[in-house]
C-alpha cells in the first residue's frame, strides 16, 4: 500500500521557503507514529528542509542528481524506482510506503496512493509549496478526528474507493 502522508492549510499550502508555515506538536507526533517502522519516501528538498534521516524508516530520497549521496538514506533517480525499491520486501514495514512530500512529489504520486494522512489545518497560510488538487468523492472517509490548539485542524484518513 502507498499512503501520502501530509498537513495542508485550507489554502492547500504546504511549505514556504522550505519549511512548514506552522510549529503543530500534535501533527508532528501523528507523523511519528504512522510513518515509524515503515519506508519513506520524500523529494531532495523535503530531505533538506528535515535536515536528517528520520530514524527508524528507511529513508529514500528522490533526486535527479545522480551524484547525489546521502549518509544514511537511499537516493533514487525517480519516484517510481523509489516506490519499486521501497516496497520489496527486504525493506522494514513495506507493507505501507510513506510518501512525506513535498509538493512535487506528492502531484507525482497522488494518482498512485491507496491512501491519504491528511493533516487539515482550518485556516490559510501563505507559501510557496502546495498540495495538489483531489476529488473528495474518490476517497471514503476512514476517521476525522478534530483539534483545536494551536488552531482548529482535523486528522483525516482517507481511503481511495
Ligand atoms: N506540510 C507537509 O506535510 C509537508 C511535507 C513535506 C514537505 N513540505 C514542504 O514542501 C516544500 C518542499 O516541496 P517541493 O515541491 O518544493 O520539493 P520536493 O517535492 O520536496 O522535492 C523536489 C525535488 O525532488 C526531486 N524530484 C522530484 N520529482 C522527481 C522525479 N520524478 N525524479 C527525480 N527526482 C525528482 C528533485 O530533486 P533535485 O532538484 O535534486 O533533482 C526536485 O527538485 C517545503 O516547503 C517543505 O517544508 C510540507
Amino acid at each position: 500500500m502507498i499512503s501520502i502522508v501530509v498537513a495542508m492549510a485550507r489554502n492547500r499550502v504546504i511549505g514556504a521557503g522550505n519549511r512548514l508555515p506552522w510549529s503543530l506538536p500534535e501533527d508532528m507526533k501523528a507523523f511519528r507514529r504512522i510513518t515509524t517502522g515503515h519506508p519513506i519516501v520524500m523529494g531532495r528538498k523535503t530531505f533538506e528542509a528535515i535536515g536528517k534521516p528520520l530514524p527508524n524508516r528507511t529513508n529514500f530520497v528522490v533526486s535527479r542528481d545522480p551524484a547525489l549521496s546521502i549518509e544514511g538514506c537511499r537516493t533514487v533517480a525517480s519516484l517510481d524506482a523509489a516506490l519499486d525499491q521501497a516496497s520489496a520486501p527486504e525493506v522494514p514495514g513495506h507493507d505501507q510506503v510513506c510518501v512525506i512530500g513535498g509538493g512535487e512529489i506528492y502531484r507525482q504520486a497522488l494518482g498512485r496512493a491507496d491512501r491519504i494522512y491528511l493533516t487539515l489545518l482550518d485556516r490559510d497560510f501563505e507559501g510557496d509549496a502546495r498540495f495538489p488538487e483531489f476529488d473528495w468523492s474518490d476517497y471514503r472517509v476512514l476517521s476525522r478526528e478534530e483539534r483545536a490548539d494551536p488552531f482548529r485542524f482535523e486528522f483525516i484518513v482517507l481511503q481511495r474507493r
